[in-house]
Parts: C-alpha cells; structure tokens; sequence
C-alpha cells in the first residue's frame, strides 16, 4: 500500500505497546505497521477494542501508564528531512512536536477543551506555548482558526466557554484548537462518531477541505467503513491488535482480502434499511461474537473463532504479507475470501 518511502511522512513499523497488569499483559498493539504519505489520509478501522486509539496516543505519545511502547519504531519525518523515532524522543523534544507537527483530535470534544477556559483563550495559548508572537496577534489568530472551521461569528465565540457551544461547533472548536500551530499531521480519533449525521458529513467536508487548503496528512480513526470510502485514500484495518489488511481504499472496497473486512463491509448501512428511533443510527448485522480479551489472545489467527472460512491451518499465527500488489492480507485463506 501507500506512499513511496521518500514520500512519507510518518512510519509506523512493528509498533508494540502493551499494558502490564500484575501478571496479565493487554497487547493492546502487537506488531502494527502503516505508512503515512504527505497530504494523504490513512483510515484505521476497526470494531471497539481492536488497539486504534492506543496506536494513536502512542504516536502523540500521550500513553498513561501502565501502557508502554515495548517496541517497533514511529518515524516522523521532519520539515527538514530529518527522520525521528518518536517512540524513542525524550519528552523534552516530544513537547516540540506534539500539538506543533503532529496534533490530535478527540471522539469527545471536552477532552481536549477545558472547561474553565474560553475557547478563545485555549487557541491562544496552544499558538503562544510554541511562537513567539504577542497576545494581539495570537487573538487575531484565533480568530482566523474559529473561522477556518467555519464558527460564525467567531470574534464573538472566541469569548464561549465550552459548555455555551452546541456539539457541532464544540466539534470545530476543538478541531480549531488542533490546528492552530499548523500541525504537518492531524490524528483524528473517532472525531464524528459522537455527532448525528449531519453535522458528521459537515465536519468530513471541514476535514478534506482543510487538508486540501493545508496540505497535512491525516490518520483518520473510525470504526464506520462509510465514513472511510468519504474520506480515505489508504486503509489500515486492525483486529485484536493487530493490523489484518491494508490497502488503497478503491482496491479494498473493489475486493476484500481478508474475511474481517468483508464482514465489516457486510455492516454498512444501505438504502432501506431500518433506522433506530433514538439516535438516527441504522442498526447493523454486526459480525457474530465479540473481539477477543487482548490479555487471552487465541494462539492462532485471532479472527478464526467468528470466522466463516476458519479451517485447522488457522491454528498457526498467520502472517501479513501481499495478497496482490500493494494489498496486505494476514489470512491463510486470503485467496478464498
Ligand atoms: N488504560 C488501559 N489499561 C489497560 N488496558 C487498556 C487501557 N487502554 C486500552 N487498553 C486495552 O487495549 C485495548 C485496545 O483499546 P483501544 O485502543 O482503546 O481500542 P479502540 O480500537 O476501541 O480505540 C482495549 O481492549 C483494552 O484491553
Ligand atoms: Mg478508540
């Protein structure tokens, strides 16, 4: 899959990190590896529990303990050409780039946002923590970020706090706030899942008309395959902690290499389908069973206990490798899915 390696930005190679508890170990992720372009957006997909926001705050570098990077390597290339291992960099030099290079955007707005701040004076500061600039133009900055995400009358909602914005424009806010230092990589974990589905399209609109204006690179975290063919160029699915295919995102949707896929594909909402009363959502067939303990992985393939086409060879732990050219399979029985 994915850009040439002149080309990328960000690469995640063999990323491990775990959560040791007592005698239990969570492999929350266990051998994740994914190339971020310039300018590209990378989707990474996967149910509830499949290791997608830990792989991003161990990017951002923003693990509480007991996780902890045991291993792999998260290269970042720099504005000038220099590649560093972020899962290496003292938090001394981390400080530099999380928010500035690399800045993250949350599922729920008010992790991000504190409540006892204006949103004016969040923006503010996030552009004065890493540029010298004086507090009139960080204000006039702030501005121009509130408009940038399309607040309306942005001088005047600079002066909000966050509980006195809707979830839509709280969504932008903080959207705003990730991208007041221009960062060259935006991380966006589940960022439209909390809203109904307007304001969703709206803030996937937002996203792909920034990256276009600004040019960054996006990981965009979701477990909605819909939203991934709106807004992907390459996918990255994860399963249990592991990544189980990658591809561009016409050749995944064209044909699926590996059974998880297709049965996340088989749970995309189409035209006629009932729609839940509550939340507007369209309930799903979801895949039969659940995604297994990371704590009690099975020893074989992770996927074989709910999957359709699971036979004895996948006892053994299969491997990722190219199932066509440019597309990833970790399936035995990639060739028949
Ligand atoms: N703070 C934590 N302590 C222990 N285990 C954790 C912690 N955070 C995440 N995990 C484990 O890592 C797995 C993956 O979590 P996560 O990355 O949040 O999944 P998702 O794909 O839904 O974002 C969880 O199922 C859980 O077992
Ligand atoms: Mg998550």
């Amino acid at each position: 899959m994915s850009a040439a390696a002149d080309d990328a930005i960000l690469r995640v190679e063999n990323l491990q990190t775990w959560f040791e508890l007592g005698s239990r170990v969570a492999k929350s992720v266990d051998d994740v590896s994914f190339t971020v372009g310039r300018g590209r957006t990378v989707a990474v997909v996967g149910e509830s529990g499949s290791g997608k926001s830990v792989t991003s705050l161990s990017i951002m570098r923003l693990l509480a303990p007991p996780g902890r990077i045991v291993g792999g390597r998260i290269l970042y290339r720099t504005a000038t050409g220099e590649e560093i291992d972020l899962a290496r960099l003292p938090e001394s030099r981390m400080r530099g780039v999380r928010g500035r290079e690399i800045a993250m955007i949350f599922q729920e707005p008010m992790t991000s946002l504190n409540p006892l701040y204006t949103v004016g004076d969040q923006v503010m500061e996030m552009i004065r923590l890493h540029e010298p600039v004086s507090a009139g133009e960080a204000r006039a900055r702030a501005r121009r970020m509130l408009e940038l995400v399309e607040i309306p009358a942005a001088e005047r909602r600079l002066d909000d706090y966050p509980h006195q914005m809707s979830g839509g424009m709280r969504q932008r806010a903080m959207i705003a706030l990730a991208l007041a230092c221009n960062p060259r990589v935006l991380i966006a974990d589940e960022p439209t899942t909390a809203l109904d589905v307007t304001i969703q399209a709206q803030v996937l609109d937002l996203l792909r008309r920034l990256q276009a204006e600004l040019g960054m690179s996006i990981i965009f975290v979701t477990h909605n395959l819909g939203v991934v063919a709106e807004i992907a160029h390459e996918v990255v699915v994860m399963y249990a902690g592991r990544v189980v295919e990658a591809a561009a995102v016409n050749d995944l949707f064209d044909r699926q290499r590996h059974p998880y896929t297709k049965g996340l594909l088989a749970c995309i909402p189409r035209p006629g389908m009932r729609r839940d009363e509550v939340d507007g959502q369209v309930r799903l067939t979801p895949i039969p069973g659940t995604v297994p303990s990371v704590t009690a992985l099975p020893t074989g393939c992770s996927f074989a206990p709910r999957c359709p086409l699971a036979v004895a060879k996948c006892e053994e732990p299969p491997p990722l490798i190219p199932a066509a050219p440019g597309h990833l399979s970790r399936c035995w029985r990639h060739e028949d899915v």
